[in-house]
């Protein structure tokens, strides 16, 4: 990589003392014609020792290849051009040698096409000297020894021009082109060169170094809203011209464009500000104190307009490096930053605080002018590294440019002329031809548009502008920056980025982490971090830490996040859990009291006419009922395994349904046969309703019952599914809720249901139909009362369940305490309906001296319902049909069936009503 080199060579100007060109020309030193070619190549010469000792040598005498003498061709000129180089700087001659070779070749080696007609032809003479090693001699030598060998070559070649030399011994050409009044085109950037000692003869081919520094300026215009509250820090050295100029200038452009805040600092190098024996420029303590005067410490995140926007002037990697190292400790955050070193052999060894950095010089490979020889300088350039086997830096299109300057002129002036002998214009009419350079603008070249101004300075285009960035369609990745070209817009390879992205806010979901701020070697790079894990940024902003998430949200494991996300899985609370299973229990517990209870007084009357087989079945059914209440608090939570909640969902129904047609088929077996008692008792008859016929009831409406579930569970189980609910934002608090509810599904789990509750209905209906036909019997427990009300209760339980859990809808909480309820009180209600009867007779004792015929009398009279003898269906409205024999026939068909009950105690189970 050559490009770091650039404008070394400019650094010099101006730093040396101005009595070192007073050579002495009444004695020259030295004698071109007596100087030997050397023996050494250009690249040999350039790559020499600096402790090396070099002599005076021709270094190149290049003639047109054909070598025509104007005696055998008056079509032809040649121009002859000197200059005299140290042995350094290859690239401000071999340059200059390309661009004479191309044009001595053109044409089939006649030359350039000159003249009206463009039938005559311009070919170049170039002879370059080498003056000596200028490291090696003292600087007074070298002034001398270059002096003397230009003027020599001057006087004896009488050049037309004067290639001038690299930048830092360029002076020593200005004087010889004033005094032998021969055009100089030197290759020097600042100003100063031009108008301090400088003559009509001195001519810049490169572009004004002052401008360096404008395209960052003006891309900086660009990005600033109100000027006024833009800062723009300006430091620099103040002992070289280039430094001092070049910043300066931006200081000059930013008060005249409106930048009222704005600071030049600047500092002389080779000062001693404290006295302590260590020069300005090797002071650590004082650039850092620069370096905060410049950028104060904690202006980070102000509301006070921008970030500053810096510019520095400096030259060596410790001033560079001392002044970005103390920005990093003290938070500053430039929205651009413009540096000298940038373009230099520094950003070779520190490339990772390039990013970002803006920088300026004369020309940039990736500039696409072009001449009738190059596509581009840098083809040029390629043309030179392969010809004279090395890599060249951007000096040698300089060099080539003031040869092309140099053909352009003459090409120019001669124009109009059919037979343009150009050596007789240029012994006549020197003069026109210097003043023709002075208006001549070349729109084609390898350095682009040229022109010169007033100070006889290259002003035809702006400078190269650059940035440290990544190339087009390159990927991310910050070692890989280059140094690219932003501007002119037209060559730009990319877009300035400005303001840098450490001056920007950080998107939402990010902040400014102070981790990276301390350890980034670049200081323009984006210092912003994701938020950590559960802690999030609304709104984009320039903060140094994320806010923790609500309780209860999060980010889900992910970083940067802009909102914290909460999931509302609207489980069942514990609470309500706990209610759930306190019903559960209370229902367990009346079953399990009830059933110890009716073992325990399985030989009491009262128990033997309630039949322990469906009092116990009650109590088993109503345990088996109500302990779906366990699988009902089953859930899973969005990100919960779901295998066990939808494992339970499949026990709810089985649970539920057994438990309850287990209950209900008891009620309805013995509603059928207190029925069928009622119905024998009538008809005189007596048929015995077993125990067995109730099992088989019991059982007959189970095994329908677990067909439809068996069915259900093997063709559609439940399962445990969630459904979304969608989400809210809640802006103030930050978060996220995604709803969702979980419950027991399957595809067509309104079928099932549908089937099962038509089938509990069925039974439910029957059982009450028969119940509502023995409304008017009363019998000794008046168990059918309430078993009647029992009955009627779990009905309307039922009943009024299904559309209180289709009310609930969504709300899994309301859909919990229904269910609880549902279970619970059906069971309980129909345990205690069954049972506090029961036991209250059990301690009351049977009412005396009634037996059961005595009571469905009594309450046939009482109540005036009729048991129509021989009918098959019965109605018992009537009131005035008093059913006269009916007593006796019952009592009498009755009485022995009481006595065996009461007394003995088999056959019970035959007997029956009650
Ligand atoms: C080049 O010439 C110098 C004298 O001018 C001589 O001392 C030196 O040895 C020569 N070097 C080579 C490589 O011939
Ligand atoms: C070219 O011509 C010049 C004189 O006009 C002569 O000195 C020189 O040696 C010639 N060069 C070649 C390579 O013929
Ligand atoms: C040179 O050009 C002149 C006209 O300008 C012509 O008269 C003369 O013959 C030419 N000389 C040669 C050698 O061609
Ligand atoms: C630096 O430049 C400014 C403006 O161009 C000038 O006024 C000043 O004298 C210069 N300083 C030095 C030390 O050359
Ligand atoms: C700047 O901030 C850092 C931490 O934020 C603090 O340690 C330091 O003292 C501050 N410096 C000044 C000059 O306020
Ligand atoms: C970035 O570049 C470095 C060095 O060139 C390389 O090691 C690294 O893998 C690159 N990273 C990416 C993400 O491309
Ligand atoms: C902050 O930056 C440091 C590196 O300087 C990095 O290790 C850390 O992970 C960053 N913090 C976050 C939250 O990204």
């Amino acid at each position: 990589m050559w490009w770091p080199r650039i404008n070394l060579v400019l650094l010099a100007v101006g730093a040396f003392s101005s009595n070192l060109d007073q050579a002495d020309a009444s004695n020259p030193t030295i004698q071109y014609e007596s100087l030997p070619t050397c023996n050494l190549t250009t690249k040999q010469l350039g790559e020499a020792d600096p402790s090396a000792i070099i002599e005076p040598c021709i270094l190149y005498d290049v003639f047109p290849s054909n070598n025509i003498t104007e005696a055998q061709h008056n079509h032809s000129s040649v121009i002859t051009v000197v200059g005299v180089f140290p042995s350094g700087c290859l690239e401000n001659r071999d340059g200059a040698f390309i661009a004479v070779e191309k044009l001595n070749r053109d044409n089939h080696g006649k030359g350039a096409k000159i003249g009206y007609n463009g039938d005559h032809y311009l070919q170049f003479r170039l002879v370059v000297a080498i003056s000596g090693n200028y490291q090696q001699l003292p600087p007074e030598v070298y002034a001398r020894t270059h002096g003397d060998l230009l003027e020599s070559m001057v006087v004896s070649l009488k050049p037309q021009y004067i290639l001038g030399s690299c930048s830092y011994v360029a002076k020593y050409d200005k004087k010889i082109a004033g005094k032998r009044q021969t055009i100089v085109l030197s290759q020097v950037g600042p100003d100063i060169f031009y108008t301090q000692d400088s003559n009509d003869y001195v001519f810049g081919v490169h572009i004004r170094s002052e401008t360096y520094g404008l395209p960052a300026f003006q891309a900086l215009k660009f990005s600033v809203e109100d000027r006024t509250k833009q800062k723009i820090r300006i430091l620099h050295r103040d002992r070289s011209e280039f430094f001092n100029s070049t910043c300066q200038e931006i200081y000059k452009h930013a008060l005249q464009d409106g930048f009222t805040d704005s600071v030049a600092i600047s500092y002389n190098p080779e000062g001693d500000h404290d006295d302590n024996g260590v020069q300005n420029q090797q002071d650590v303590a004082f650039l850092r104190a620069l370096a905060d005067d410049v950028c104060p410490p904690n202006q980070t995140n102000s509301d006070d307009g921008p970030q500053v926007a810096i510019w520095v002037c400096v030259q060596t990697d410790l001033e560079t490096n001392t002044i970005l190292d103390r920005w990093k400790e003290n938070g500053c955050q430039p929205s651009s930053l413009w540096l000298t070193t940038a373009a230099w052999a520094y950003t070779d060894r520190f490339p990772e605080n390039m990013p970002h950095i803006q920088t300026g010089g004369q020309w940039h490979k990736a500039m696409i002018y072009s001449d009738e020889y190059f596509a581009s300088g840098q083809a040029m350039l390629k043309y030179l590294a392969a010809r004279f086997n090395y890599p060249p830096h951007y000096g040698a299109v300089g060099a080539y440019h003031a040869i092309y300057l140099m053909y352009k002129n003459t090409a120019s002036f001669v124009k109009t002329k059919d037979f343009p002998n150009v050596n007789d214009i240029y012994q006549t009419q020197y003069e026109e031809v210097r003043r023709h350079l002075l208006g001549l603008s070349v729109r084609h070249s390898l350095y682009g548009l040229s022109s010169f101004d007033e100070n006889q300075r290259n002003i035809g285009r702006g400078s190269a502008g650059m940035q440290w960035g990544i190339p087009f369609g390159s990927s991310t990745n910050t070692t890989e920056m280059e140094l690219l070209l932003v501007s002119p817009v037209d060559q730009a390879e990319v877009a300035v980025l400005v303001p840098a992205p450490t001056a920007l806010d950080c998107p939402a979901g990010h902040y400014v982490n102070q981790s990276v701020i301390a350890n980034e070697r670049s200081i323009l790079t984006d210092k912003c971090s994701p938020c950590p894990v559960d802690s999030y940024r609304r709104v984009g902003m320039s903060s140094y830490e994320c806010q923790p998430c609500k309780d209860g949200s999060g980010t889900d494991a992910f970083m940067g996040a802009a909102i914290c996300h909460q999931v509302e899985d609207n489980l069942i609370p514990r609470g309500l859990l706990a209610f759930g299973y306190c019903i559960m229990l209370l229902s367990l517990c009346c079953s399990l009291g009830f059933a110890v209870w009716t073992v325990i007084h399985r030989h009491d009357a009262v128990v033997k006419i309630g039949q322990i087989e469906f009092l116990l079945l009650i109590c088993l059914g109503s345990m088996i009922s109500s302990s779906s209440i366990i699988p009902l608090s089953f859930q899973a939570g969005t990100n919960d395994n779901t295998s066990a909640a939808s494992a339970a969902c499949v026990t709810i129904p089985w649970l539920f349904s057994t438990g309850w047609i287990t209950q209900y088929a008891s009620l309805f077996a013995k509603s059928y046969r207190m029925f069928q008692m009622v119905q024998n008792s009538t008809a005189m008859r007596r048929t015995s309703v077993t125990a067995w016929d109730v099992a088989y009831v019991v059982l007959g409406c189970l095994v329908i019952n677990w067909a439809v579930l068996t069915a259900w569970t093997v063709v559609d189980p439940l399962a445990w599914v969630r459904y979304d609910l969608g989400t809210t934002v809640d802006e103030e608090a930050g978060f996220l809720t995604t709803e969702s509810v979980g419950g027991c599904s399957s595809d067509n789990v309104g079928a099932w249901i549908g089937s099962l509750l038509s089938f509990h209905l069925t039974i439910m209906i029957a059982s009450n139909i028969l119940l509502w036909q023995l409304r008017g019997v009363r019998d000794r427990y008046q168990e059918s009362k309430y078993i009647t009300l029992a009955s009627l209760f779990a009905c309307e339980f039922l009943l009024l369940g299904v559309p209180i859990l289709i009310a609930v809808g969504d709300s899994s909480k309301a859909r919990h305490i229904a269910l609880v309820c549902i279970i619970g009180l059906t069971d309980l209600g129909v345990l205690l309906f069954v049972f506090v009867p029961k036991i209250r007779y059990q301690q009351k004792g049977l009412p005396d001296g009634m037996t059961v015929g005595t009571s469905i009398m009594k309450s046939s009279a009482n109540h005036g319902v009729s048991v129509r003898r021989g009918s098959s269906h019965m109605y018992g409205e009537s009131t005035t049909r008093r059913p006269v024999g009916l007593t006796e026939e019952m009592g009498l068909e009755l009485d022995p069936a009481l006595q065996e009950e009461g007394e003995q105690n088999h056959n019970y189970d035959e007997l029956d009503l009650r």
